[in-house]
């Protein structure tokens, strides 16, 4: 199996992706994991915190060497290994909300964030919540994120994900591609965007908006580099880049 081998195993870190990023730059060979059974200063996407409670959550970062001009689409291929792993030990569907949030009912599941030197290193960062009680999700949260189930042991997830990332990190572009628009959570809804400059967007509704609205469209998939296709009011299409905007999914 590519993924698992070494394995550094904490009990708390400040991030796993901040020691996996270590752990490359001093050389640690392709398929190296750290996971923690606690974070004090998770990261998340855009500058966002990640927090979750000890022990409830897989913290889980990998190194990825090796990477080649197609890995434009790993940001789409990581997701994929994460709703694998998560549909093999407990009986839920799992879908992707562009670029790689994973929904159980449009309900967050799992984020991860990549940080990458390439062509040297890549670190894939993946968060799983396990068995994460409703109220001990943050109360800002628009929607409460969801946890995959106490019953699922931690080491299965782990050794999962090990598993579908090894798969889905070695995949063609076509079969990438293919599987994300079958798992696309975005598909054909009305979405509204902000670029990423502000680190905290308000949760907006459609109701709620004003007159300074975000930009709106319809999302049509994603194109062969990962870009968010949206067919704007007119029928122009645009694509959007995943480090450049805020998405929201007006209901
Ligand atoms: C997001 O949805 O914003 C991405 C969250 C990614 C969180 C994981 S937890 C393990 C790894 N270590 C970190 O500091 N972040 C990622």
């Amino acid at each position: 199996m590519r993924f698992g081998s070494p394995h550094h195993r904490y009990r708390l870190l400040d991030s796993t992706n901040l020691r996996a990023r270590e752990l490359a730059i001093e050389g640690a060979p392709d398929g190296t994991i750290v996971t923690a059974s606690e974070q004090s200063a998770g990261r998340g996407r855009q500058g966002r915190q990640w927090s979750a409670p000890p022990g409830k959550a897989l913290l889980y970062s990998a190194i990825a060497r090796g990477l080649g001009l197609g890995d434009a689409l790993l940001p789409l291929a990581v997701p994929l290994a994460v709703c694998e792993a998560c549909e093999a030990l407990a009986a839920v569907q799992c879908s992707i909300k562009w670029p790689n949030d994973i929904w159980i009912e449009e309900r967050k599941l799992a984020g991860v964030l990549i940080e990458a030197r390439p062509p040297a290193w890549a670190v894939v960062g993946i968060g799983i919540n396990l068995s994460i009680a409703p109220e001990e999700f943050p109360l800002d949260l628009r929607r409460p994120a969801v946890s995959l189930g106490a019953e699922v042991a931690i080491d299965d997830l782990r050794e999962a994900l090990n598993d579908r990332l090894g798969v889905w990190l070695d995949a063609g572009d076509h079969q990438v591609l293919a599987e994300f628009h079958r798992r696309d959570a975005l598909r054909d809804r009305t979405i509204s965007w902000t670029d990423g400059s502000d680190p905290d967007p308000p949760d907006l509704t459609a109701i709620e908006r004003s007159s300074a609205d975000p930009p709106t469209g319809i999302a049509r998939g994603v194109d062969s580099s990962g870009n968010l296709r949206v067919e704007l009011d007119g029928g122009s299409m645009i694509a959007l880049g995943a480090g450049e905007v805020h998405l929201q999914l007006d209901r």
